[in-house]
């Protein structure tokens, strides 16, 4: 018989929306009439817009043609789309990186949890919590995280993100080789600043730690003074790689599609103390084992970068911030604490008498047929609250929140 990678013995039984996934599967076995309203994992609902659908087309026509036929691409991604997104993602906010340094792929959530391969086994990791997590467990199955107990691995460091200190990490008392970061963030809502975000970037260039910044949220920020790549932190490009997503901001959480960037200036150590570059090690290994993003969904990724698209765009996000909007007036309406919402599109909600997150999910799906995402899933400092996502239509959410007032 086969030998397993230990790791995943220690893994808690299902990834958290599967989990979810579960529960609302058996909910509507037991109830086939009942609507269920899904403000739970951050799936979009609105359709493409029309500029991404038209390039969809086309590249899709181009495949029936000899001479404009595609195969293999690069597996770092086609010039196209890495130019298009430079120039509308990073040049106009002044941040210097290179078109080389950008990585295309099927997704931020791969990304992410694929870059932790580059690092040693003993590496210590930081993550914040509540935390996606994606983050932990990729990190778990690598067997970098030691052994579970009560909800944390004892390797790694863990920084509670509580109403306390406003859901703002603070610094790590124990130095870590590897920071996970998210803003806006993933389940909070929250937002680093500038000030947080360059105290980050500082105690990362003195302790030379990596930071994974997951910016897949940065569509979101309302507010312009707010940094929406860490790249806009000077020294940034010498200690952090950067995630994005298409998924929630052009609507591609099925046609799938990120990027990583990945500074050439970024190097780790070898064990015997040699420099080595991260970035070559990327290409190393997404040459490996990756072999790149559809032609298609990649010219379909160029239309968002485009400046004809920007309007339409900006009509998806809106009506995802007004249900954001809607959600936290009701919540703070029906006297609960709710954070987050403004610059994200997650909603973090403490749970009405310290409920726990788990039996308020289990209420709200009984007596309301609405589902939320617990807190709880998201790491010991996520009991009692339970996350709400924008992303559903308009009707549905206010629906949703009508059933919530009276199901509470
Ligand atoms: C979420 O709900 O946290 C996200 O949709 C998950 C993801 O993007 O993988």
């Amino acid at each position: 018989m086969a030998s397993i990678n230990n790791a995943y013995a220690g893994l808690s039984g299902n990834y958290l929306f599967s989990e979810v996934a579960r529960r609302v599967s058996a909910y509507r076995q037991k109830h086939p009439e009942t609507e269920v309203i899904s403000l739970g994992i951050g799936d979009v609902s609105q359709p493409m817009i029309p500029a991404v659908i038209r390039a969809l087309h086309k590249a899709v026509d181009e495949m029936a043609c000899a001479e404009t036929f595609r195969g293999y691409g690069p597996e770092q991604g086609y010039g196209f789309l890495r130019e298009a997104i430079l120039n509308h993602d990073f040049l106009p906010r002044g941040v210097n990186i290179r078109a080389e340094e950008i990585f295309i792929s099927d997704g931020a959530k791969s990304d992410i949890g694929n870059f932790q391969e580059l690092f040693g086994e003993d590496a210590v990791i930081a993550l914040t919590d509540p935390v996606y997590p994606v983050y932990e467990d990729s990190n778990a199955m690598a067997g970098r995280a030691g052994t579970r107990e009560n909800g944390r691995w004892n390797r790694i460091v863990y920084l509670p993100c509580t109403a306390a200190n406003a859901f703002q990490p603070d610094l790590p008392s124990v130095r870590p080789d590897v920071i996970y970061l998210c803003s806006p963030n993933n389940p909070t809502g929250t937002v680093l600043d500038r000030s947080s975000l360059t105290a980050w970037v500082n105690y990362a260039r003195e302790k030379e730690s990596v930071i994974l910044f997951d910016a897949a949220y940065e569509a979101f920020i309302q507010d312009d003074s707010l940094p929406r790549s860490i790249y806009e932190i000077p020294g940034a490009d010498e200690v952090a790689v950067e995630f994005r997503s298409l998924s929630k901001t052009a609507g591609f959480t099925g046609l799938r599609c990120g990027y990583a960037v990945v500074p050439e200036k970024l190097t780790a150590r070898t064990k015997d103390g040699r420099l080595l570059s991260l970035h070559d090690m990327w290409l190393r290994r997404q040459c490996t084992k990756y072999n790149g993003c559809p032609y298609i969904v990649q010219r379909a990724a160029e239309a968002v970068f485009q400046p004809e698209a920007g309007e339409e765009l900006a009509a998806a996000l809106a009506v995802y911030r007004d249900n954001a909007r809607i959600m936290l007036d009701a919540f703070r309406r029906m006297g609960l604490s709710a954070f987050g919402g403004v610059h994200s599109p997650y909603v973090w909600l403490q749970t009405p008498k310290a409920m726990p997150s788990w039996d308020f999910f289990d209420l709200l799906l009984e007596r309301a047929a609405v589902v939320c995402t617990p807190g709880a899933g998201f790491g010991v400092s996520g009991e009692g609250y339970a996350r709400f996502t924008a992303f559903n239509s308009p009707e549905n959410t206010k629906k949703a929140l009508e059933r919530l007032e009276k199901a509470l």
